[in-house]
């Protein structure tokens, strides 16, 4: 039984923790010690790894606030640099802090010149994000000044690079894929304006950014900036735990965002929408998603927290919309997209399941309208998920609790036994 302040194990009493808002949590840091027993959480689904104060998530909501802000509000009112500042530094800034900012990540948007020869290195071919993994990696043997990890002033400006840099980071390995020639930064331009200038300009011609193509990317990668103690946050973290470099960090955070079951549902979403083809096959897909003997998902449906409607699935939706008008797109795939959604959320199963559009149900639509192959989707994410990353590994480091990340484990191996010579087995 517990009280309202601890909860009683054997002899033993254990804190409860309140947060701001949200769940309590046990303090369990002496459990060990007292009862010689750990606990047992794979997926570490009821495990709070850390305190923060950046980002809350209540999946039964459907809310998301960053800093206390609604994602909502910060997709239609604020930018991209803004909701970067806002996660780094835990305020909105004021319109002096906010150029300022603007303008030390504008200038460190330029790669270490020698990074251009890295880049040949790999095949054509090459996955973005394999190449975002390599290059991100690499980073730390290029700007020496900014890994001391114990001083924040080298910290603030490891962010500041990794933030800046991964949009030319991005849109390189997306030219080398294409065999096009690398294009510089451009000052002039906002910090999405820049990365498609980048991307989809040639150094032949001037490159004219359409601004709802600008403005509905802010929005996506306002939208991904951060989310929580999720799979790559909390390898980033782990990763940071030990000491090691912040740019060897987010190089761990970007491979384990490319995994299928984080940041590649969105190319599966796009890839079963276009499956699909017209809306008359819809109910074949819903009826396949709902047999047990079928291993077929809606892609793009259901999260691990989110158990009503994923916020960010709300704005993206607006969003599609907004650039299929502006780009003249006619792609049956929105249609598709749409009645899917609505079928779905009138579907018993769905709703007693609690199955809702996510994130990545309307991303790809968008992204793939603005001229991204797939292989970017991910890579996208990345760079829009940096400051999070970042952010999250700066309140690590600077939180006095911190120590190097060590799970345990429930061990179901042999016991100790006698090594036997190779002639003997
Ligand atoms: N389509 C059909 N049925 C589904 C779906 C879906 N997309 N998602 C879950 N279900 C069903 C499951 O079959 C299960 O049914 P059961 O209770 O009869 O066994 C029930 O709903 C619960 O599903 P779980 O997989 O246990 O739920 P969990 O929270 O572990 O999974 C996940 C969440 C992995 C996201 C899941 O909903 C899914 O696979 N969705 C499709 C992939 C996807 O869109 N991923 C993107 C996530 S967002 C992001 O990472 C940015």
């Amino acid at each position: 039984m517990a009280d309202t302040n601890t909860l009683k194990f054997g002899d033993h009493d254990y804190p409860v923790m309140s947060g701001s808002v949200g769940p309590q949590v046990v303090d369990i840091r002496k459990l060990y010690s007292e009862t010689g027993m750990f606990t047992y959480d794979p997926g570490f689904t009821s495990t709070a790894s850390c305190e923060s104060a950046l980002t809350y998530i209540d999946g039964d909501e459907g809310v998301l606030l960053h800093r206390g802000y609604p994602i909502g509000q910060l997709a239609e009112q604020s930018s991209f640099m803004e909701v970067s500042y806002l996660l780094l530094n835990g305020e909105l800034p004021s319109k002096g802090e906010l150029d300022e900012f603007t303008h030390t990540i504008t200038r460190h948007t330029m790669l270490h010149e020698q990074l251009a020869t890295f880049y040949r290195g790999f095949r054509r071919d090459a996955h973005p994000m394999a190449i975002m993994c390599g290059v991100v990696g690499a980073l730390s043997a290029f700007y020496h000044d900014s890994t001391d990890i114990n001083d924040p002033r080298q910290r603030m400006i490891a962010s500041h690079r990794l933030i800046a840099k991964m949009p030319t980071i991005a849109a390189m390995a997306y030219k080398y894929s294409v065999g096009q020639p690398f294009l510089y930064p451009d000052n002039s331009l906002s910090y999405t304006g820049n990365f498609l200038r980048m991307t989809f300009g040639v150094p032949a011609e001037p490159y004219h950014v359409n601004p709802i193509v600008e403005r509905a990317l802010d929005r996506i990668f306002i939208l991904h900036a951060d989310h929580e103690q999720n799979a790559s946050t909390s390898t980033v973290r782990l990763a940071g735990s030990s000491g090691a470099n912040p740019f060897a960090c987010i190089a761990a955070g970007i491979a384990c965002l490319w995994g299928p079951a984080h940041g590649g549902a969105n190319e599966a979403a796009l890839n079963m929408l276009r499956e699909i083809g017209t809306p008359d096959r819809i109910p074949e897909f819903i009826a396949r998603a709902k047999d047990k003997n079928d291993p077929f998902r809606l892609m793009g449906f259901g999260h691990r927290v989110y158990k009503n409607y994923d916020p960010r699935a709300t704005v993206m939706q607006k969003t599609v919309r907004e650039v299929f008008d502006a780009l003249k797109v006619n792609d049956p795939v929105f249609e598709v997209a749409l009645q899917l959604e609505h079928m779905a959320l009138n579907d018993p199963y769905f709703i007693e399941k609690k199955l809702f559009p996510n994130v990545d149900f309307y991303s790809g639509v968008i992204l793939s309208a603005i001229g991204f192959p797939t292989t970017m989707f991910t890579a996208l994410f990345a760079l829009a998920r940096t400051v999070g990353w970042v952010a999250q590994w700066n309140e690590m480091i600077s939180d006095p609790a911190q120590k190097i990340g060590r799970p345990r484990q429930l061990y179901t191996g042999p016991t100790q036994r006698d090594y036997v010579e190779i002639g003997k087995r």
